[in-house]
């Protein structure tokens, strides 16, 4: 007989079964799930959300990942690259302000003219914060001399979404060239915790041809990964891109808003003491979508600190939020969601994860 949700939720350590049958709890059900995470949050983690000024730095991209909106084959998309004076005032904001942390992301590029860019402005934001500023950075897949050449500048963690963990599915969101190889992600992810950095990656959640028995296999690679920091959010199909054919095969956008936050609910009831990220494609679908996550589990929140005149091209997928709204804006926004949520803001702290220090201890 197929176990009985409660009787999961007393569990320590989960089978692919039990995960799946997490995933497909009914309305009711779920509740039970939120409130077990919501439980494990306060223990472990407590009420502390942190942030992570993001910084689009750029929409420029070598790859063609089907499903996004900035890919390289995209011509509609208007590129840009942010200037070091604009991207130093956003370090600045976020300095000023005490987030804590930034997070610079951009579109793939592995030339020697960009990843030296990096390196300098690595450089100049932790001049300009004494040190005292995280650094993440999320710029995909690069060699080992450039993960390493950015960590001696003073970079600490380090977002790579695998996206999909099945590499079957990889193969049917990406090119199959040597570009877009699932295993040379998961190298990285393997190249960059050798390095030093706290590392973090993430999923996409309710894509086409995906199953629960998939999403349950995301589960059990970041377990497995030991992970330490998690960022995932719902698929949203964006109109120019090849992925945009499967639309009328998708979950509907709340189904995969629902299935979002039970995949963020039962990762903390499985890696307690782990950074979780409520994401911004989550707000993408419903208004309060952030503020729901940091109920059920997630801890780190990323205000936009991207120059206004940028945003509407770093459109991954369709409606983004934030696209009008400035730094200040947003973090005012952010800070009143938090508390409706409530959360309280980790100022001034780098809010590394639990799990990363008790790993690095032993
Ligand atoms: N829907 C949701 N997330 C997307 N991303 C890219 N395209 C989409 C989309 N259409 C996510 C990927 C990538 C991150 C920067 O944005 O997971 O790693
Ligand atoms: Fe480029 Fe990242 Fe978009 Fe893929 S997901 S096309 S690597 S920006
Ligand atoms: Fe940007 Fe609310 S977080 S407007």
């Amino acid at each position: 007989m197929e176990k009985k949700l409660e009787q999961i939720l007393t569990q320590d350590t989960f089978t692919k079964e039990d995960l799946v049958r997490m995933l497909a709890a009914d309305e009711q059900e779920r509740t039970l799930l939120f409130a077990r995470a919501a439980q494990i949050k306060e223990q472990y983690v407590g009420k502390k959300v942190f942030y992570r000024g993001l910084i689009e730095f750029s929409n420029l991209c070598g790859k063609n990942c089907f499903y996004c909106g900035i890919r390289a084959g995209n011509a509609s998309t208007h590129r840009y690259e942010v200037t070091p004076e604009e991207v130093l005032e956003a370090a600045k904001y976020a300095y000023d302000n005490k987030f804590g942390s930034i997070v610079i992301q951009a579109g793939e590029r592995s030339d020697k003219k960009f990843v030296s860019r990096i390196s300098e402005l690595l450089q100049q934001i932790r001049e300009m914060s004494k040190g005292e500023l995280g650094i993440t950075l999320s710029l995909g897949e690069q060699s080992e001399e450039t993960y390493r050449e950015w960590f001696e500048h003073g970079a600490h963690r380090y977002l790579l979404r695998i996206e999909v963990s099945n590499p079957e599915l990889y193969g049917r969101y990406h090119p199959n060239d040597k570009k877009h190889d699932y295993q040379q992600r998961i190298d990285c992810l393997h190249t960059l915790r050798k390095v030093g950095y706290q590392v973090g990656t993430g999923v996409m959640i309710g894509l086409p041809f995906q199953s629960l028995e998939d999403m349950a296999d995301d589960l059990m690679f970041f377990r497995d990964f030991d992970i330490d920091m998690v960022g995932m959010g719902p698929y949203i199909e964006h109109e120019s891109t090849p992925l945009y054919q499967f639309k009328d095969e998708l979950l509907s956008k709340t189904d995969r808003f629902y299935l979002s936050l039970k995949m963020v609910a039962i990762l903390r009831i499985m890696m307690k003491d782990i950074n979780i990220a409520a994401t911004t494609a989550m707000q993408a679908i419903d208004p309060m979508g952030r503020e729901k996550a940091i109920k059920v589990g997630a801890n780190i929140i990323m205000p936009n600190l991207t120059p206004t005149s940028y945003r509407e091209d770093y459109l991954l997928y369709e409606d983004k939020p934030c696209t009008d709204e400035d730094a200040e804006e947003c973090k005012r926004c952010l800070e009143a969601r938090i508390h409706m949520a409530g959360g309280q803001i980790g100022y001034g702290e780098w809010g590394d994860s639990k799990h990363f220090e008790k790993r690095r201890k032993s």
